[in-house]
This record gives structure tokens, C-alpha cells and sequence, in this order.
């Protein structure tokens, strides 16, 4: 097989960077067909790529024996059901993060994959962003010693429209939409160890139809790892000044930080009014080039029949902690995980 022959699932927001991504910037992969229910989407497909096939439903793309691989870049909630389609229809599945937002759903969905003669792999980007993988490479190396302590946190910019409150309801809440990243990065960065107990809590600051839904706007959170490592993660969608996604560790003989100054450019100006950079805006400024190796990793790992950098279980821990976090910061008690 020479290139992977691609069918892509979900053409919202994210799934469009997606598309343009697999049709231009991943030489080893063919984008041949995409699928989505909604009409706008599928007339963007037509306009936007060259590709021969757009299919209104997923299960008209998996009947396709042209497709050696599926992407799924659609709703959470339909995550696990699909890589099990998907699988047993013979293809290979990469799938956005997170895997489920029910726990049950991914234990699941990682058995399933464990025994199909296909590959699955979740993709959690941030593993694949330049910085972090220096200071994952910082780490392993010794440099800062033994790791314990990982501070993360993902700052969206507010949006005074609040057009994201339609998406609440489905997201899972703020820990398993946006923690989950910080979750995987510190599982990563500390060594893959296990929760053993989780505390959060997180309050309104902007957005009161979130109370309705036991969702908050910003929320903190304390994980306690079975080695002894810890983490911390703050989650907001308030943020005046852009999105600010940022990471420190520490070990025993240093620390490395990511992304302290989530600045758009190198451009920095200096007046009257002190010194000062503009900043990102959302993530996908931040992550637009981690977002093509990840998809190269998955082509690569597939045609060349190498290890995936992320695991099913990897996938399934991360979701564990993050609905650990939910069930904490709704109960407001610690929870323990066996
Ligand atoms: P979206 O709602 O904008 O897009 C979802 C897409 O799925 C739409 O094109 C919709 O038409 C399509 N869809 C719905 N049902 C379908 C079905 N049965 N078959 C095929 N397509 C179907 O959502 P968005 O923001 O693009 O998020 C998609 C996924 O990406 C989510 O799981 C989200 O967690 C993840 N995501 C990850 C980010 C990251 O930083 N890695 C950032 C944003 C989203």
C-alpha cells in the first residue's frame, strides 16, 4: 500500500481543518471520501476538495472497500459506537479526543479494538506540538530529574456572544472538554501512572446558563497519582486576553514550562504603556501544526506497521480522570479511584 486511502467523518469545525489537512498536507494519505448529515457541510466538501466521494451517512462510507482507513472528527457522543463500526467493517480509525464521555463506552470501545484485526488510535494533539515533545524529550532525558509535579491548563478567550453554551449541554462539561488535554499531557509528561484520587471545583463567572447543567466556567482541579506524582489543572472560558494554554513540571532536579506566554507572534511593542505582545486566539492557532504530525504519526504508524504513540488504554485513563473530575466538582467531595 503506498498511500493510506482516507474516509473522513464530520465536517463541523474542526473536521474542515481536517480535510483541507488530508487533502493537502499529508502526502501519504488520500483523502477519497468524507461523510456528513448536514447538506452545508457536504456542499463545503464539494466546493473545497477534489475528492471523488461525499456520502450523507456513515454507513453508506464504510460499505466503500476503497477506504482502508476511517477518521472521525464528529460529536463525542458518537466517538466509541463508530470505532466499533468502523473496525468491524475492516478499517483502520483515528478519532478525535476524547474516546467517550462515558467511561463504560470506552472500556468498551478499547476491548473491542484490542481484538479487531484493525488499528484504532485517539488522537490527543497536544503530544504532538513541537514544544511539548522537547520537553517530553527534556524529561526522558533526565533533565529536570525525577518528575512529580505537573501544572496544566487550557484558557479559551471568552466569547461574549456565547455561542459555545449550545454545545455545553453534549461537551461533558469543562473537564472532560477541555481538562482532558491537560489530563493526557500529565499522565504523559509523568511517566503514564494512574489516578488514585481526584479532587475539583469551579465556579460561574460568566455564563449562568451553565448552572442549569451542573457546568461551570472555570474550574480547578487536584489529581493524586498512584506513584505519588500530582497534577493541577485550571479550565476556563473567560479569558479576556486569548486562548492561553500552558504547562509547567517539576522534578527533582528542575522544571520545564510550555507555552508561558501565549503570544500570536514574535512581534513585541514597547511604549508609553509598558511592554506587550498580542495573543492567540483559540486553539487552533496554537495547535495548527500539531494537528498535521499527529495525522502523518497515524498514516506513518499504519503503512509502516509501527507502534502508535498513544494508547487505547492511554485514551480510556484520561476519560476516567476527567469524569472523576466532573463527578468531584459536581458532589464537592474527593472521589477515589480504585
Ligand atoms: P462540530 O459539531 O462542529 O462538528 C461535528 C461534525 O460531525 C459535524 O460536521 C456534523 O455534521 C457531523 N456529524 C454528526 N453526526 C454525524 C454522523 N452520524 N456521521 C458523520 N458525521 C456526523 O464539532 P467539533 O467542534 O468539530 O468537534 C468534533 C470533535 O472534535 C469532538 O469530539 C471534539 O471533542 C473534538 N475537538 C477536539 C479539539 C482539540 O483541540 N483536539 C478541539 C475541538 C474539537
Amino acid at each position: 500500500m503506498s498511500k493510506l486511502r482516507i474516509g473522513l467523518a464530520g465536517l463541523g469545525r474542526l473536521g474542515q481543518r481536517y480535510a483541507e489537512n488530508l487533502a493537502r498536507a499529508v502526502p501519504r494519505a488520500e483523502l477519497v471520501a468524507v461523510c456528513s448529515p448536514v447538506e452545508s457541510e457536504r456542499a463545503w466538501a464539494r466546493d473545497t476538495l477534489a475528492i471523488p466521494t461525499i456520502h450523507d451517512t456513515f454507513e453508506d462510507m464504510l460499505a466503500d472497500p476503497g477506504i482502508d482507513a476511517v477518521v472521525l472528527v464528529t460529536p463525542t457522543s458518537l466517538h466509541a459506537s463508530q470505532i466499533e463500526q468502523a473496525l468491524d467493517a475492516g478499517k483502520h480509525v483515528f478519532c478525535e479526543k476524547p474516546l467517550s464521555l462515558e467511561l463504560e463506552d470506552c472500556r468498551r470501545a478499547a476491548a473491542h479494538a484490542a481484538k479487531a484485526s484493525k488499528r484504532a488510535m485517539v488522537g490527543f494533539v497536544r503530544r504532538f506540538d513541537e514544544s511539548y515533545r522537547n520537553a517530553f524529550m527534556h524529561i526522558e532525558a533526565g533533565g529536570i530529574g525525577r518528575p512529580f509535579l505537573v501544572y496544566s491548563q487550557t484558557t479559551d478567550l471568552a466569547d461574549p456572544t456565547g455561542a459555545f453554551l449550545k454545545f455545553a449541554p453534549t461537551s461533558g462539561g469543562i473537564f472532560l472538554d477541555c481538562s482532558v488535554h491537560d489530563v493526557d499531557l500529565a499522565r504523559w509528561l509523568l511517566g503514564r501512572p494512574k489516578a488514585k484520587k481526584v479532587y475539583a471545583t469551579g465556579t460561574v463567572a460568566m455564563y449562568p446558563p451553565l448552572e442549569a447543567i451542573k457546568d461551570v466556567d472555570n474550574g480547578i482541579a487536584i489529581v493524586e497519582f498512584e506513584g505519588g506524582q500530582m497534577a493541577m489543572f485550571y479550565a476556563s472560558r473567560t479569558q479576556a486576553h486569548g486562548h492561553d494554554t500552558q504547562t509547567d513540571v517539576t522534578g527533582t532536579g528542575g522544571k520545564v514550562s510550555v507555552g508561558r506566554n501565549p503570544r500570536a507572534d514574535r512581534v513585541e511593542i514597547a511604549d508609553a504603556n509598558g511592554v506587550r505582545n498580542s495573543v492567540l486566539p483559540s486553539f487552533y492557532e496554537r495547535f495548527a501544526p500539531a494537528f498535521v504530525t499527529q495525522a502523518r504519526h497515524f498514516v506513518d504508524a499504519i503503512l509502516d506497521d509501527t507502534p502508535f504513540d498513544l494508547t487505547m488504554d492511554d485514551a480510556v485513563e484520561a476519560t476516567r480522570i476527567a469524569v472523576a473530575l466532573r463527578e468531584s466538582q459536581q458532589s464537592g467531595q474527593p472521589v477515589l479511584l480504585a
